[in-house]
This record gives C-alpha cells, structure tokens and sequence, in this order.
C-alpha cells in the first residue's frame, strides 16, 4: 500500500501559477492563480505558499511568470535579461531564510542567460524547465520518505515540529513524506505534531494533511516535548530545514533548537529530511544563515485578537539554527547522511 498524499501546493496552469491558499486552512481550502511576478513576491511574502521547497518552485515559476510580461514589452534580448535580472533580485528578497528560493531562481536565470535563440524560446524553455523543477520536487520527496522509512523503529511513535509536508513542498513533504512511507509499510506508527507558535504550522496545517491521510497524528503545544519525551512516549524526531550549512548546522521553524536539545537529553534520535537544495555550500556555519525577522502581530495576536498587554516589547525571529552536533542525519533524496557533516554533505555534493 502507497500512500499518497493527493495534495498539490503549487501547479504551473496555462501560464499561470496556481497556489493553494495557506493562510485559510484548515478552515476553507481555496486555490489562487497567480499571474505575475509582483503577485508571486506578495504570496511568499505574505505566506500564502510557504515552506523552503515550495517557495523555491514558486521562485521558478515567479521568473516564468516575469519571463512572460517583459517579453511582451523588451524586444531587445539584452534588455529583456537585464530586466529579468531586477525581477529575479527582488523576487528573491521576499523571504531571507530558506535557500530554495535562491537556488530555484538562479536555475532559472542560469538557463535564461545560456539559452540561445530569441525571446520567446528563453520564455519556452523557462516554462519547460518550471513544470519539471515541479514534478521532480515530487521525485525527490519520494526518494526522502523510502530512506527515511528505511529507519524508523516498528511502531515508532515520530515527534515532528512547524509543517515540512505535501503544503512545504509541491507534494508528499519532506519530514512528513518520510512519515508518509513509513506508515505505508506500518500503519503502526503515530505523530506527535507540535503546534508550532506563532504561526502554528504544525497545529494548522500538519494535523490537517495528516489526518486526511488517515496517519494517527496527536497535537501537542511546543512546551509539552520534553515532557512526553521524558515518559518514554517519543522514539525520534524528524523535522525539515530551510537551510542546511556545510558542516551540517541546520535552520528550521523557531522552536527546532529547542526540539533538538530535548531530545539529546533523552537519547532519542533527531533527524532532518530536506532535498540536497536546502544545503548551501556557500557558507560554513550555521551563524551565517540569515534569520527573518517576522511581524510582531503574529506574536500579540491570535484570531485577530490581542492576547497580551499592548505596550509590552516583541521579537519574532522566525527560525533557528539547529547545531550539528544535536543531528543525527540528515536524510536527502541521494541517502542518508551522518556526522561528521562536513564530510559527509562533501560527499554527497559530488553524486
Ligand atoms: O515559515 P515557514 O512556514 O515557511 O517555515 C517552514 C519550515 O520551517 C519548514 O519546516 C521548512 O521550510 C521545511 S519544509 C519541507
């Protein structure tokens, strides 16, 4: 039995972009068609697709999409790359944190600059390139979920943190695509999903995924981890990454360092799933990674509604740093990886 999740994030439809819109789940599942760059910058910004690997296709196809209006006004192929250049700069900027976007982008602006021909074939070949980057983000989260399988105990009880499922990525997830294939081959296996404060992913967005694909999921409030993990009722923890540093260090959903160091006091084993673009070979540590700094209502608000005194200082750092030393592995789509990090994603970097 294969379970998959029937779920599509981002679709690339008749030179639209279509999104599902995350900001309104679980309550109404609505999609959006996004029709250019400017609407692709404000839907990551805004979070109405989010997730390191979705937001890197939805990068593909934001410079797909800006690839289409200039060609309609820049008949010189210079100016048309030069403007492209801009679009992809500040589509960029929407989002700091996961790298995805980056990398995404500068696939697409790789191949826009090499591609010879006129302005209609870079534009044919950008679409061809945004609907494959799509399907083989599906591929790739299959090829996570069998070797994360591979290594989850009969029965095993996984602790999971923010979303890093089929809504992170174009379909099936990371962290939650290794659930899914474990739970294909043992429908014994049950979830812990924490809630995931401020923006409460986990509590939104995971519990709905999983429980549509029938998997035993229990919400927990972040604060509860080490109390169920000191019960013996947590046997690993696997989450996702925005950005992954050459020595292993790894951004998450703020509250992962947290996860992280709990579960090393308990001995139980702390796992990343994240595709090879998450990793970024460009830096060494885990301290170069920017850290977006969120909207202060996310933390005063919830609904809408105030829920502290209203002169009270706020800061909404909205991811942390994981070190390499609290990981176990790191599971990606060419295997799993192990300390030393720096050897291993070496290694890896070369397949
Ligand atoms: O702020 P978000 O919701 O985009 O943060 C998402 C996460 O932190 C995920 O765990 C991460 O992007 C991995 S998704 C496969």
């Amino acid at each position: 039995m294969v379970f998959q999740s029937k779920i599509k994030t981002i679709h690339w439809d008749n030179n639209t972009s279509e999104i599902i819109d995350q900001r309104l789940l679980p309550y109404e599942f609505k999609t959006i068609n996004i029709k250019t760059c400017e609407e692709m910058y404000i839907a990551i910004k805004d979070m109405i697709i989010r997730g390191a690997p979705a937001i890197g296709i939805a990068g593909a196809h934001g410079i797909t999409l800006a690839a289409i209006e200039l060609s309609k006004k820049f008949p010189s192929k210079d100016e048309f790359l030069k403007e492209l250049n801009k679009k992809a700069q500040h589509l960029k900027s929407s989002r700091p944190t996961a790298v995805n976007l980056m990398w995404a982008i500068d696939k697409q602006m790789n191949l826009a600059q090499s591609t010879r021909g006129s302005i209609n074939e870079i534009t044919a070949a950008l679409i061809e390139n945004a609907i494959k980057m799509e399907n083989e983000d599906i591929e790739i989260n299959k090829k996570i979920g069998d070797y994360g399988a591979s290594i989850v105990p009969k029965g095993a009880v996984i602790l999971t943190h923010c979303n890093a499922g089929a809504l992170a990525t174009v379909g099936y997830g990371t962290a939650l695509g290794v659930i899914r294939s474990a739970f294909a081959k043992d429908p014994t296996i049950k979830v812990f999903a924490d809630e995931t404060r401020p923006r409460q992913q986990g509590a939104r967005l995971t519990t709905w995924e999983l429980t549509q694909d029938g998997i035993p999921t229990t919400l927990i409030t972040d604060g509860m981890c080490s109390y169920f993990m000191s019960k013996g009722m947590i046997d690993m923890v696997v989450v996702g990454a925005d950005r992954i540093a050459s020595n292993g260090d790894s951004a998450n959903k703020i509250g992962t360092y947290t996860v992280a160091i709990a579960a090393k006091y308990h001995n139980i084993p702390f796992y990343i799933a994240a595709p090879t673009s998450t990793i970024d070979i460009s830096i060494k540590t885990g301290k170069e990674i920017p850290i977006e700094e969120r909207s202060h209502e996310e933390v005063t608000h919830i609904n809408g509604d105030w829920i502290c005194a209203k002169d009270v200082d706020i800061i909404n750092p909205g991811f942390d740093v994981t070190p390499n030393e609290l990981i176990t592995g790191i599971i990606t789509e060419k295997g799993i990886l192990k300390p030393d990090f720096k050897e291993s994603i070496k290694r890896i970097n070369k397949l």
